[in-house]
């Protein structure tokens, strides 16, 4: 089941999630609607309080559409290591027509719990990946890309956001 998608403005973005005790069938089903949502959306990555619920949750994939798809569905994902530093470009579906240069690590390992409630890890990631994760995992603590833009990247986008937020208004959240 495709679900909606909460966009800039709305108070749950900013929240700080909750941590996942138990994976339940109806938090596995959730893992699978968010998943189905981000490929209907042409997303590589999404974070449960884009869908409504302030719990620690992503699903990724950065696959491209020749290649298989690789899901990852992480329940309490947590970055243990990071290295480096890199810098490109990000878009968020909670953000729609906004596109700036984000800095990051480069390099990361993540542990996570998988949907079968056991822990597994992502060692040394890099490039897409490790990029997507950890713009995830933000949405986790209620911080936006657009947080980390440049000066002169939020002053080219200040109108698209204002707009947004705008919009956003009339819906709960
Ligand atoms: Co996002």
């Amino acid at each position: 089941m495709a679900l909606s998608i909460y966009t800039y403005g709305q108070k749950i973005l900013r929240k700080k999630a909750q941590e996942v005790v138990k994976i339940t069938p109806s938090l596995a089903k959730l893992a699978d609607d968010m998943l189905e949502t981000m490929y209907a959306s042409a997303g590589i990555g999404l974070a449960a309080p884009q869908v409504g619920h302030s719990i620690r949750l992503i699903v990724v994939d950065v696959t491209s559409e020749e290649e298989p798809r690789k899901p990852y569905q992480m329940f309490n994902p947590k970055v243990v290591n990071k290295v480096g530093a890199c810098t490109a470009e990000e878009g968020c579906l909670s953000v729609p027509g906004v596109w700036a240069d984000v800095e990051r690590p480069e390099s990361i390992t993540v542990e996570a719990m998988g949907k079968n409630g056991k822990p597994f890890a992502l060692k040394d990631i890099d490039g897409l990946l490790a990029r997507c994760i950890q713009h995830e995992i933000d949405h986790l603590d209620g911080v936006l890309f657009v947080d980390k833009i440049s000066a002169t990247d939020r002053t080219l986008n200040q109108g698209k956001l204002k707009k947004l937020s705008k919009g956003s208004k009339s819906v709960p959240s």
